[in-house]
């Protein structure tokens, strides 16, 4: 382990987690060294970020723009986006926030200036990052290893299980590149054998036992692995995790350890539309990036499990030997973006996640009203908020999704085309968009029929 490694460890804790504890508690408005006098007074849009001059000796401080948590005006005025176009497209990739975009630049000019120091720091500040998730999402910080993508995650999970032939991995037919490309490696390097299940042909009408059901039925005495997809970023549809969950737990129950079922899941698209502590969930092991959902840092993500157990690292680490450490691929990373993940977290963590998930839900279900109401165009994600979760894709007949989504853009919707076999138009509203924006979507949507 190189030098970099020892990282996170022993004396480390206590403070990491005294600088954390100005940060999701009091405010997020200090790293380190700024009080609240500091701060300036909160209104929409206001930004004072005291970043030093290029050049200059950068500041041991970081003071990330303030807003108003209570007000979404306020939230939305925190993503400089093009206020002339309502954006639907956030879960492809997602826009920084002012407060990601200051904690950046904070990083990016302390490395710029004193690399060696910054990356020393950079120890204690990637456990503040490590805290922030467990204490957003649920679970302990040995729970998660960081990465930069959901599909770094995928193939942390798929690459790292041991398996041999004539075990058998169960997936679907509805999941990402990602995960159907990962399980492909996980055949040719194990010799287990996958297989997809189809588990509905209508999207629209799926239900939580029709999708729980179809799976669990398909898992034979031979799986060792279910390989699923929280949010099927295809169609909109959400699986039940915690009723497939429950079902696999029903079956370990009955198997000795070597024979038990592992439970993956690809979780990028659920956490801004369900409320839910990951412990909670039912799965052993989650990917998700943190660079949609979250509004984190682009080339950020992390993996959660249970029990790290079953996974060998196909990557070495650079930042310790155990928990989710061991399982965070090392070699140096653009640090600056993933240090300033804690921001993302702290940023959702004032605005509190319940609040979060309503005003996605909420605008997803006016979404989706609107678009049913449309003679000539299908709705395809489930009006049923028990399986969906704030994707909602839609067929326009006689139009290709692409060309769909340029004829938005020209009356101010960004919207996008699900990049499948079977392609459709897809819009996800989110805590950037407003429920004017959904209606006015609504209405540019009407004139594709
Ligand atoms: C379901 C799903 N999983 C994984 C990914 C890939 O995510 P990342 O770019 O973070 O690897 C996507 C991309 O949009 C997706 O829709």
């Amino acid at each position: 382990m190189p030098d970099l490694g020892a990282r996170h460890h022993g004396a480390m804790t206590t403070s990491r987690r005294a600088l954390l504890g100005g940060g999701l508690a009091g405010g997020a408005l200090l790293l380190a060294g700024c009080t609240d006098a500091d701060t300036p007074s909160a209104g929409p849009g206001s930004a004072a970020t005291a970043t030093p001059t290029a050049g200059a000796s950068p500041s041991a401080d970081l003071v990330v723009p303030d807003f108003d948590p209570e007000d979404w005006e306020s939230v939305r005025a925190q993503f400089p986006l093009d206020p002339s176009v309502s954006q639907f497209a956030a879960f492809v990739l997602s826009p920084h926030t002012a407060q990601v975009d200051a904690a950046i630049d904070h990083h990016r000019r302390r490395l710029a200036f004193d690399t060696e120091t910054a990356l020393l720091a950079g120890i204690e500040q990637e456990a503040a990052v490590i805290d922030a998730a467990a204490a957003y999402t649920g679970g302990t910080p040995a729970q998660f290893a960081l990465t930069d993508s959901t599909t770094m995650g995928i193939a942390t999970m798929y690459g790292g299980l041991t398996l041999q032939p004539g075990d058998d991995v169960l997936s679907t037919t509805h999941d990402f590149y990602s995960t159907e490309a990962s399980l492909r490696l996980l055949e040719q390097r194990t010799g287990a054998t996958v297989r997809r299940v189809t588990l509905y042909d209508d999207p629209a009408t799926a239900s939580v036992d029709q999708l729980a059901g179809k799976l669990v039925r398909a898992i034979t005495s031979r799986t060792r692995v279910v390989a699923i997809t929280w949010v099927h970023s295809s169609t909109g549809v959400r699986l039940p995790i915690a009723e497939i969950g429950a079902a696999v737990a029903d079956i370990n129950r009955t198997r000795e350890r070597p024979e038990q079922i592992v439970l993956c899941v690809d979780g990028v698209h659920g956490f801004a539309a369900v409320d839910v502590d990951l412990p909670d969930l039912g799965c052993d092991f989650l990917a998700t990036g943190t660079h949609k959902w979250l509004f984190g840092p682009r080339g950020t993500g992390l993996v959660w499990s249970r029990d790290w157990g079953p996974l060998t690292e196909i990557i070495p680490s650079f930042s310790g030997p155990d928990g989710g450490l061991r399982l965070t691929p090392g070699g140096y990373h653009d640090f600056e973006h993933r240090w300033a993940l804690d921001q993302a977290f702290a940023f959702h963590d004032r605005i509190g996640r319940s609040r979060v998930v309503a005003r996605t839900v909420e605008q997803e279900t006016q979404l989706k009203e609107g678009i049913a109401a449309i003679d000539g165009l299908r709705l395809v994600t489930p009006q049923d908020p028990e399986v969906s979760a704030g994707i909602v894709c839609l067929e326009v007949p006689s139009m290709l999704p692409g060309d769909a989504v340029a004829r938005l853009r020209e009356r101010g919707v960004v919207a996008s085309a699900t990049p499948y076999a079977t392609s459709y138009l897809r819009l996800g509203p989110s805590i950037v968009t407003t429920p004017e924006q959904v209606d006015a979507a609504v209405e540019a949507v009407s004139f594709l029929a």
